[in-house]
């Protein structure tokens, strides 16, 4: 089987096909046949060699921490799943590859609502996205959440799990994403290019979420936050606190381990009853090398609304 990978760093280039084993399920563990694999702003990282110092790794590196696709093979002491489920898996590395082996307890059953190719993009912004509202923020029903960066793959996820779990939701992104945010039916809809959202929404939010790659809130979060609101930073950002002083100030990957099963439980019941949670896909690219390459190429720009995917021949016209 292929995977796609490199043996140093450097631009979408270095990228190459590894010929490898297909990987057989161990105790507890369950073979995938890969039909799609998320690219993350992360991934890029790994291949640049900018998460060599915080991550020292072996070459051949095979990025990819998101992945669905169909069982084809299940290990011993497998109860829950069969060969033939449609599953997704949130993974740490390895992922851009034809086949896997993942524990269960990394894997779950993909909503019906929920296509493969949207499923590709889901695993690592579902349990982000969980870990934000229930471990950092501890978020109540009624109160007022900001999203910026709302049409984004892990911001978009934050905003449709907000409303399901009851909170009055802002969605702010740039105005070329006015579609995508108005098919979230959020409260709010604030575009920080044609307006001054933070004028606009001045010490409402009980909770920012900055969810913008890079960390750039535009400034606008802060004054948007509640004197003694919380602020949520996905990527680093440099934010002026004294702003608000008294306000809480957070990081995603300060808190505790993520609970993948509670995360995957969350968006189960989030999809469920037809209420229209869905994940926006940006592009959707070949699983090939070439495809794996213009990814890449992409995730360096400002790319469209949602997720960057590639997927197997069979789901390219889906
Ligand atoms: N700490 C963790 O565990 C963890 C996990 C997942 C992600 N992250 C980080 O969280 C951030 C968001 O991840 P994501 O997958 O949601 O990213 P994404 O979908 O690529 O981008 C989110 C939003 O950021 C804005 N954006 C995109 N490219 C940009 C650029 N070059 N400069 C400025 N703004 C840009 C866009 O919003 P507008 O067009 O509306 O401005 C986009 O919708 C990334 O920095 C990622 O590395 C961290």
């Amino acid at each position: 089987m292929n995977r796609f990978g490199f043996n140093q760093f450097g631009g979408p280039e270095v990228f190459t096909t590894i010929e490898a084993a297909t990987p057989e399920p161990h105790d507890g563990q369950v073979q995938i046949h890969v039909l799609g694999f998320g690219i993350n702003p992360y991934d890029a990282t790994l291949r640049s060699g900018a998460a060599a110092k915080d991550r020292p790794l072996d070459f051949p590196i095979v990025p990819g921490v998101d992945v669905a696709g169909v069982i084809t093979a299940v290990g011993p002491n497998v109860s829950d799943f069969a060969v033939g489920d449609r599953v997704m898996n949130y993974r740490p590395i390895g992922g851009y590859s034809e086949y896997v082996r993942a524990s269960t307890s990394k894997v779950a059953h993909i909503p019906d609502a929920i296509s493969i190719a949207e499923a590709a993009g889901l695993p690592q912004s579902t349990v982000v996205a969980y870990s934000i509202l229930t471990d950092l923020l501890r978020t109540e029903a009624g109160k007022t959440i900001a999203v910026i960066g709302a049409a984004g793959g892990v911001g978009s996820v934050v905003l449709q799990f907000a409303q399901y779990l009851g909170l009055k939701t802002s969605a702010i992104a740039n105005s070329h994403h006015h579609e995508t945010l108005a098919s979230f039916n959020p409260g709010e809809i604030g575009h920080y290019d044609l307006e001054d959202v933070g004028a606009r929404f001045a010490d409402q939010a009980d909770y920012v979420v900055n969810a913008s790659a890079g960390g750039n809130d535009h400034g606008i979060g802060v004054r948007m936050l509640q004197r003694h609101g919380q602020y949520v930073s996905v990527a680093f950002s440099t934010v002026d606190k004294t702003i608000k002083p008294n306000a809480t100030y957070l990081q995603v990957g300060a808190g505790p381990r993520p609970n993948v099963p509670s995360a995957f439980a969350l968006l189960n019941s989030a999809c469920a009853n037809d209420n229209g949670f869905h994940l926006p896909i940006a592009t959707k690219l070949p699983m090939t090398l070439a495809g794996v390459i213009a990814a890449h190429e992409l995730i360096l720009t400002r790319h469209g609304a949602g997720k960057i995917v590639c997927v197997a021949e069979e789901l390219e016209e889906d």
